[in-house]
């Protein structure tokens, strides 16, 4: 009997891959696996270990009480969000879920804003004498000369949260700017202020995008992992399509370890980098949550879920082990979304080197390197492998008969603080099926 056979997790956010790893992880582990999201068909529900689904009709917080509600009556013992806006609704009632005697697996509000407001990240970094972008946070359009003089041109600018909480909805960021003149900096600090938020301006810094990942309990990491990123699905710089195991470096795990102590982190990170390889890697940012190439820790032998449930039951950890670096798994479906990125061309002032389409054409349906596996397909477990391209054509779709641009601005209307739109839509319950949907269950 496994630690994990007694839990039933619901996971949330199961549109995500890393989702469909926590799912498998877990499920592999003995854990009853619940899928909630807002999307119909979410990639963890098409998984074999998904014994129940359960459709949001938004990200509020009125949709995540009724969620609370189906939790309890499904007897949730544990609840895992994988994004950002997920850890920030469980937080705004998490009295609430741990009343129902339901574990919430986020760190508490004051933790994350730590990691959320990259502007804080940069404030804590700075404390620990970690090296980070020249970073200002204007607080009006006057100072924006100043700030291109002092800085250089070009230099990004970007919303301070990826997606902040106005207390009844969501503000997205866009993505970061990359701006060459003072005029174009004044038109990027208002496109991504969000409400009272003024966004983060930072000296633009060459180099490649490198992350390191960890579980850390109580500030301490319990186990640290290491990829290359091998093809980024945005090529200016995002979360990757084909990614390889590496070796840690101590010139990124030092400082992250730095940083985690100094926020007594806990729960899952993935700490970012930009190296150039000759000078001090400069900290860009500390996502707090499991993050989208998780399943390549799990393949090559770090099984982040497992070793967290383990930490949040108290229990004795696995003791990781020297993980393989022979693994690269490639996410068919980013590098679909690249391939489209690539087409569309450079966003406007962006500095550095961009594919050409014919070099987007060749590195997506050309060879691979060698031993290269397919994140989704696993031959016992394989429905997300359909799932995964059901789910991002619908996707494509709807952002073109635009939709579902934003499911955090549909909880503007929905919202309990906005009583007479709420339930309109009809679906305002959310729905738990045992995922009817899917050709069969397998295993
Ligand atoms: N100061 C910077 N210099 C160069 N590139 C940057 C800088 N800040 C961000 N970027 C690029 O923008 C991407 C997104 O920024 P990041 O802070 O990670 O926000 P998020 O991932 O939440 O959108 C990074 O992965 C990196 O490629
Ligand atoms: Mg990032």
């Amino acid at each position: 009997m496994t630690t994990a056979s007694a839990e039933r997790v619901l996971l949330l956010d199961g549109q995500t891959t890393q989702a469909l790893a926590c799912a498998r992880s877990l499920g592999r582990a003995g854990a009853t696996v619940l899928v909630a999201s807002a999307r119909r068909r979410p990639l963890a529900s098409w998984s074999c270990y998904c014994e129940r689904q359960i459709q949001l009709p938004d990200e509020s917080i009125d949709s995540f009480a009724q969620l609370r509600q189906s939790a309890a009556m499904l007897g949730a013992t544990l609840v895992l969000p994988l994004t950002e806006r997920s850890c920030l609704l469980l937080n705004a009632e998490r009295g609430e879920w741990q009343r129902e005697g339901i574990t919430v697996a986020a760190p508490d509000a004051t933790t994350l804003e730590q990691a959320f407001d990259k502007a804080h990240t940069i404030r804590v970094a700075e404390r620990c004498g970690i090296a980070v972008p020249t970073t200002r946070v204007p607080s009006a359009l006057a100072e924006c000369g100043d700030i291109a003089a002092e800085l250089g041109l070009p230099c990004v600018v970007k919303g301070r949260f990826s997606s902040a909480w106005m207390g009844t909805h969501f503000l997205r960021d866009t993505g970061t700017s990359y701006v060459r003149t003072p005029e174009e900096l004044e038109a990027a600090v208002l496109r991504h202020r969000q409400g009272e938020y003024w966004p983060v301006v930072q000296r633009f810094v060459p180099g490649r995008g490198k992350g390191i990942f960890t579980v850390s309990h109580g500030g301490r990491p319990l186990a640290w992992f290491a990829h290359e990123r091998l093809r980024d699905v945005r090529p200016t710089g995002s979360g990757s399509s084909l990614r390889r195991a590496a070796a840690l470096d101590p010139r990124l795990e030092r400082p992250a370890e730095r940083l985690l102590r100094e926020m007594r982190w806990d729960g899952p990170a993935m700490v970012e980098f930009r190296d150039d390889g000759e000078h001090e890697p400069y900290l860009i940012e500390v996502n707090g949550r499991f993050w989208g190439s998780l399943q390549l820790a799990i393949s090559a032998g770090v099984d982040f879920p497992q070793l967290w449930l383990s930490a949040l039951r108290q229990k004795a950890a696995p003791v990781p082990q020297p993980y393989r670096t022979d693994v690269t798994l490639r996410w068919l479906w980013g590098d679909a979304k690249r391939l489209l990125y690539v087409m569309a061309g450079p966003p406007p002032g962006f500095p550095g080197a961009f594919p050409s389409r014919l070099q987007g054409l060749r590195e997506v349906l050309g060879a691979q390197p060698p031993g290269t596996r397919s994140e989704t397909w696993d031959p016992a477990d394989p429905w997300p492998a359909v799932g995964e391209w059901v789910q991002g054509i619908g996707e494509l779709l709807a952002r073109r008969s635009g939709s579902d641009r934003d499911r955090g601005s549909a909880a503007v209307r929905r919202n309990r603080r906005l009583p007479h739109a709420f339930g309109r839509s009809g679906t305002s319950q959310p729905e738990v099926t045992t995922t009817p949907y899917r050709p069969g269950r397998i295993g």
